[in-house]
């Protein structure tokens, strides 16, 4: 039987077999150098190291990072990730996570991630979306070694519809494992969770919310093999989306957050309940999977204030028009007003191409007026 592999398996063959030879090379150093020949102390060395550079773990995220210091470094660019995404879906909220990207760089040691606000529900959720994002495309990626790509991707019965046959098409390319990214987003985030408490439970009710949404974004993308693209054979493979869509579909379940019902406080149901926002007569409802729940009034964000994470709004660009849009001065600057303010730079302009091959521009000095809140 003769196996064939494609450009992209060999070369991964070839980087894991380089990652292989380094590492004998590192372990064979290391046990030269150790007096004591017990574990080789590369295992304690490299941990030791990620698991110190990231702040803020509990106790046991710790013993996480430290049995898997290579999916917990990954973990950590799935929060960066997040933070990012959370910078920009909020750029323009009175708190915009500037907050978040402080704190030795884990967002879940800031203030926020204490509290119960609908701000704190969105960025659990993105978190945990983010760790499982950034996971499932590493082991895909060949970056992890302990996950490569999701197997159940190759199986044809994983089409629902059945559509494989009937095109010609199979699951032959690399799916990104969104299984092992979820399993480890849940063993990483919710063990910092161990009080048996409501704000314990919610919060790893929004954690779930975040991935179930990354897997029902999951997308399908396909490669056509054939005489010059004839397509006479379609490989498929799951992929995760763009990370800007989960987030986007996150802010959404934002805005319609149902608060906890207060009854909530002293039952012991596994599904928690909730209902939407200023409709306090309405029944609580048991909250769908990938609905945030929140406990807690925000604050206006308006001042700063640590013990919410405002940093307050004065200084910052706010839109002038339209006061009911977001980020409008109106709102953005809680009643304060706003001053304008010219900023100038200097742009290329009216440029000019000449054949053949030069384009000459002039200096042209740039005003805009942009409003700042007081
Ligand atoms: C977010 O708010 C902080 C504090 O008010 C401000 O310094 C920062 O520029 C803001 N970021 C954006 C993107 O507006
Ligand atoms: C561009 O060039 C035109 C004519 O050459 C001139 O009238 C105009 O002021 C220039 N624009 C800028 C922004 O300098």
């Amino acid at each position: 039987m003769k196996t064939q592999f494609t450009i992209l398996e060999k070369y991964r063959m070839l980087k894991t077999f380089h990652v292989t030879i380094i590492y004998m090379m590192f372990i064979f150093f290391n046990m030269a150098r150790s007096r004591d020949n017990t574990l080789p102390s590369h295992v304690r060395l490299n941990s030791a190291l990620t698991c110190r550079v990231v702040g803020g773990l509990t106790r046991e995220q710790r013993s996480v990072c430290h049995e898997a210091p290579d999916t917990t470094a990954i973990a950590f660019e799935g929060l960066q990730l997040a933070v990012k995404e959370c910078q920009h879906q909020f750029r323009w909220h009175r708190w915009n996570c500037s907050s978040l990207a402080l704190k030795n760089s884990n967002p879940h040691s800031s203030a926020i991630m204490k509290r119960g606000f609908r701000e704190s529900s969105f960025v659990y959720a993105l978190s945990a979306a983010g760790i499982a994002h950034a996971i499932a495309r590493a082991c895909a990626q060949g970056r992890l070694l302990s996950c490569g790509c999701d197997p159940l991707g190759y199986r044809v019965s994983h089409d629902p519809r059945g559509r494989a046959k009937a095109n010609k098409w199979e699951w032959s390319g690399c799916s990104h494992n969104l299984a092992y990214g979820i399993e480890f987003s849940k063993k990483f985030l919710d063990v910092r969770e161990q009080v048996d408490d409501l704000q314990s439970k919610i919060n790893v009710h929004n954690n779930n919310a975040g991935r179930s949404i990354l897997s029902s974004h999951m997308e399908v993308r396909c490669k056509c093999h054939g005489v010059s693209g004839s397509c006479q054979l379609r490989t498929c493979w799951r992929a995760t989306p763009d990370f800007r869509v989960v987030a986007s579909t996150i802010k959404r379940q934002y805005r319609k957050a149902l608060v906890v019902a207060q009854e909530e406080l002293n039952n012991g149901l596994s599904v928690l309940r909730g209902r939407p926002r200023g409709r306090r007569r309405s029944r609580a409802r048991p909250a769908p999977k990938t609905s945030l729940l929140f406990f807690e009034k925000s604050p206006s964000f308006c001042e700063p204030d640590i013990r919410t994470d405002s940093a307050g709004t004065s200084g910052r660009v706010c839109r002038i028009g339209r006061t009911s849009r977001t980020g409008s001065c109106d709102l953005l600057c809680c009643g304060r007003g706003h001053a304008l303010i010219r900023k100038s730079s200097i742009k290329p302009c009216n440029c000019t191409f000449h054949w053949c091959c030069r384009v000459d521009c002039q200096r042209c000095k740039d005003d805009k007026w942009i409003a700042i809140c007081k």
